[in-house]
């Protein structure tokens, strides 16, 4: 696997590719054993996920630092006792006393982000976090938390594939030195479909999935692909291989502002937010 690592502000380096754990639900850990013994480096969870103790039975098996492990908090747990808590609460499920990053995982307006970011803060000040991080945050949004935050914001993880570029956002990560990882990177599936992808995967003898990942690192960001599936798993980090630069542009021309799941709509009652009336 020929992908970049990132360097965060605690100066550690972000491997350039990730498994992600969303609903992999009886999958997880052998999902996690087959990327680690194929050498990824990086495991993606959450607590909305509820798979931490499957990941820690799975991490139970290898060096712990040798592997970056992210978590996340839930939208509607950013309170700072609630943030604290739901560390507290993550290292205890997947068996470790840190974590390499962890993540607000959506924007919640009803609560303070001054205080969430306090309470991150002292999450690294702890010791319990080495670096802090936001997801799905607008350019706005992560504009506002670098201005409050003590703390280096060092990565904002999006939606982002062939389909859903978010230029702007992109732009304003790089310009604030955030790093982007890349949350459904291939569009659980749906760009599969584009043909683009079809011709250039023919072309070049790959996966589409391949060719959405080769894209995706070489447009600068961190994918972390999904799979149940140890094969697709082992494949997604062949990533030895060389993109054409006229076929990375045609894949840049592929943009189509159509998410798979950061859509305006929100339900704000539900187990990520739980705001009631
Ligand atoms: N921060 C957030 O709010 C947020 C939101 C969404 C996602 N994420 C993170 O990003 C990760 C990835 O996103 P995602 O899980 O939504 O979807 P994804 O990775 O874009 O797509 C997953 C789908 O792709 C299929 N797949 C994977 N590799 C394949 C291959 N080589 N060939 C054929 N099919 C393949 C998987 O099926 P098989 O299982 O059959 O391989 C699965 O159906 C998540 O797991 C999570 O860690 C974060």
């Amino acid at each position: 696997m020929t992908v970049p690592t990132k360097t965060l502000p605690s100066g550690a380096e972000l491997p350039g590719l990730g498994l992600g754990t969303y609903e992999l639900d009886g999958q997880t850990a052998d999902s996690v054993r087959a990327a680690l013994d194929a050498g990824y480096a990086h495991i993606d969870t959450a607590e909305g996920y509820h798979n931490e103790e499957a990941i820690g039975d799975a991490l139970a098996e290898y060096d712990r630092d040798d592997v970056f492990l992210t978590s996340k908090v839930l939208a509607k747990n950013l309170n700072y006792e609630s943030v604290i808590e739901s560390c507290e609460a993550s290292l205890d499920r997947l068996g470790t006393d840190y974590l390499d990053l962890y993540l607000v995982h959506w924007p919640n307006p009803a609560i303070s982000l001054r205080e969430t970011l306090r309470a991150m803060a002292e999450l690294r000040e702890r010791g319990l976090v080495r670096d802090v991080g936001v997801s799905n945050f607008s350019a706005y949004q992560l504009s506002c938390a670098h201005h409050v935050s003590d703390v280096p914001i060092a990565v904002n993880q999006i939606e982002f594939h062939p389909w859903f570029q978010r230029p702007d956002l992109v732009d304003y990560c790089r310009e604030s030195d955030t790093v982007i990882e890349a949350a459904a990177p291939l569009a659980r599936t749906d760009v599969f479909g584009d043909e683009v992808v079809a011709e250039l995967a023919e072309k070049y003898g790959k996966s589409p999935a391949q060719v959405v990942l080769r894209w995706s690192v070489d447009s600068g960001v961190v994918p972390l692909p999904r799979s149940s599936t140890p094969d697709h798993v082992r494949a997604n980090a062949d990533l030895d291989w060389e993109l054409d630069e006229a076929d990375r542009r045609r894949l840049d021309e592929r943009d189509r502002d159509e998410p798979v799941y950061d859509t305006p709509a929100r339900d704000w009652t539900s187990d990520v937010y739980g705001i009631e009336q």
